[in-house]
């Protein structure tokens, strides 16, 4: 007898042996009745679920987030309260490398939080950027396939990350931000979070106000050069995984302060920038970032595929007090994410620990694979709505204010008057002449092979959002390539330019 339990199936009966395979004959072949061999092989070939399409790679903790400020006047969402407190779940990515990528790496670091809200799960799936690399999600998909692996090589290509690049001058905010000191966080403690679209507040007397949300690290910024990212690499694959699970596990809480932007709806038309244009920032003079509270992140998860792997984040996931934008990324990124865990993690997904909510869910969804739950409709005999058994029903007063939209279906160029170099020119000019020379230093390595043609066009980006800018990425390519760039200048940045 010993005090540890007893090892049984998974039907629950006792294993005797867990060490020896039933064989006949000590020296001879195994049998088939041998369940408990064949169970292990078969679970062991299950273990695997798709990797994330992006952000495969990531770190996650649980928290609590805690509101200090008064922003009722702005939105009804019970979270953001003064004096609420609420459950969470973070999880940290890069976007490029797979479940296996080391986490050294120039990325942009995802930065995806779940409220476990007495309202429903809220989730803000942002990344540690305000901004990002395009601002029409048809180009998504193309987007994402200049970041992965080259189909022939098997490698992944500069040339399509630039030619795509060069060909997109609205990636160009972002472009900035991913070669800058930023672009190679210490780990994720160090970073920002920007939920980055814009959304909607609705407050109690359904009025709508947009909002950009943003997560100050309290850690401070550290960064690594990519010369020590390699020398990080060379030793340690693990370092952000590390740095988060230490730090909490010893009792270091890392912690972020909690801003909003706040803009009145009626506003929205009267900037030179669309204020629901993902690859623009709103400049703090205009809207001055409010301080409302600050998460923590106190616990380590107990198992990593249960809790981290299987996590669901979903931009659909919202609250009372808090809706969507016209922002066309954010409207397809409403769609993608649902779809993306119905495949990755199955029909039922939320209701997966990680994923329930932990208030009353109420719906008539049905059948599936692991349908595992009991009846959520309120009543045993209520599975379809509208019944006249008690079951759970639509309220109203969860209605959303009307959103006002005007003009004719059409695909509108989206690059049609929009100023794609000002905010990328302004954050360059923000640089300290150490930060400007690491920028261009970063981009001429990431360069290295990209044929000159793409160079050139990317080259013309640059001088248009600084004439500084494109002076000194020709420098670091000198530098680092022996670069002689075109003295011919190219007028037209893009085909479409060109075709103007
Ligand atoms: C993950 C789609 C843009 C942040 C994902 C996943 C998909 C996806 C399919 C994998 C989900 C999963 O399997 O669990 C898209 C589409 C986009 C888009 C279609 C644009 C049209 C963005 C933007 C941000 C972002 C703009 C940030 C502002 C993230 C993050 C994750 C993620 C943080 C990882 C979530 C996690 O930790 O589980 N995206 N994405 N994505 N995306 Fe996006």
């Amino acid at each position: 007898m010993t005090d540890k339990p007893t090892m049984t199936t998974t039907a629950g009966a006792p294993i005797a042996d867990n060490q020896n395979s039933l064989s006949a004959g000590e020296r001879g072949p195994l049998l088939m009745q041998d369940y408990q061999l064949l169970e292990k092989l078969a679970h062991q070939n299950r273990e695997r679920i798709p990797e994330r399409t992006v952000h495969a790679k990531g770190w996650g903790a649980y928290g609590t987030l805690t509101i200090t400020g008064d922003i009722s006047q702005y939105t009804k969402a019970k979270c953001l309260q003064p004096g609420a407190q609420t459950p969470m779940l973070a999880r940290f990515s890069t976007v490029a490398g797979e479940l296996g990528a080391a986490d050294a790496e120039r990325d942009v670091r995802g930065f995806a939080l779940k409220f476990y809200t007495e309202e429903g799960n809220w989730d803000l799936v942002g990344n540690n950027t305000p901004v990002f690399f395009i601002r029409d999600p048809y180009k998504f998909p193309d987007f994402i396939h200049t970041q992965k692996r080259h189909p022939r090589t098997n490698m992944r290509s500069p040339t399509a990350m630039w030619d795509f690049w060069s060909l997109s001058p609205e990636s160009l905010h972002q472009v900035t931000i991913l070669m800058s000191d930023r672009g190679l966080p210490v780990g994720v403690r160090n970073v920002n979070g920007y939920g980055s679209h814009t959304f909607s507040f609705i407050n109690a007397a359904g009025e709508r106000f947009w909002v950009k949300f943003h997560f100050k690290t309290l850690q401070g910024h550290k960064h690594w050069t990519n010369a020590e990212g390699e020398q990080v690499v060379g030793k340690n694959r693990e370092t952000t995984q590390e740095d988060l699970y230490n730090a909490i596990e010893g009792g270091d809480f890392p912690k972020w302060k909690m801003q909003v932007q706040v803009m009145p709806e009626e506003d929205a038309g009267k900037h030179w920038y669309n204020p629901f244009d993902l690859t623009k920032v709103w400049p703090h003079a205009d809207y001055p970032p409010i301080d409302i509270g600050v998460f923590e992140l106190n616990r380590n998860p107990d198992n990593y595929f249960a809790e981290i792997e299987q996590a669901a984040f979903s931009p659909s996931n919202i609250i009372p007090g808090i809706g969507f934008s016209p922002d066309k990324m954010l409207q397809a990124r409403i769609f993608s994410y649902a779809d993306a865990h119905r495949y990755r993690l199955g029909t039922h997904y939320e209701h997966l620990p990680v994923n329930a909510a932990k208030c009353p869910v109420h719906h008539y969804h049905k059948d599936g694979p692991m349908r595992f739950f009991p009846q959520m409709t309120g009543n045993v005999n209520a599975y379809y709505e509208p019944n006249s058994f008690g079951g759970a029903t639509q309220d109203p007063s969860f209605a959303e204010p009307p959103l006002k939209i005007s003009g004719d279906a059409d695909r509108y160029n989206h690059r049609d008057g929009n100023d794609d170099y000002r905010q990328p020119g302004d954050l360059f000019r923000l640089f300290d002449v150490g930060q400007r020379a690491r920028l261009c230093s970063n981009i001429a390595a990431a360069m290295a092979g990209v044929p000159s043609e793409i160079i050139e066009r990317q080259l013309v980006h640059f001088d248009r959002a600084d004439p500084a800018y494109g002076a000194g990425v020709r420098l670091a390519l000198a530098e680092a390539h022996g670069y002689e760039p075109n003295a011919i200048p190219v007028d037209a940045a893009t085909p479409q330019e060109a075709a103007e």
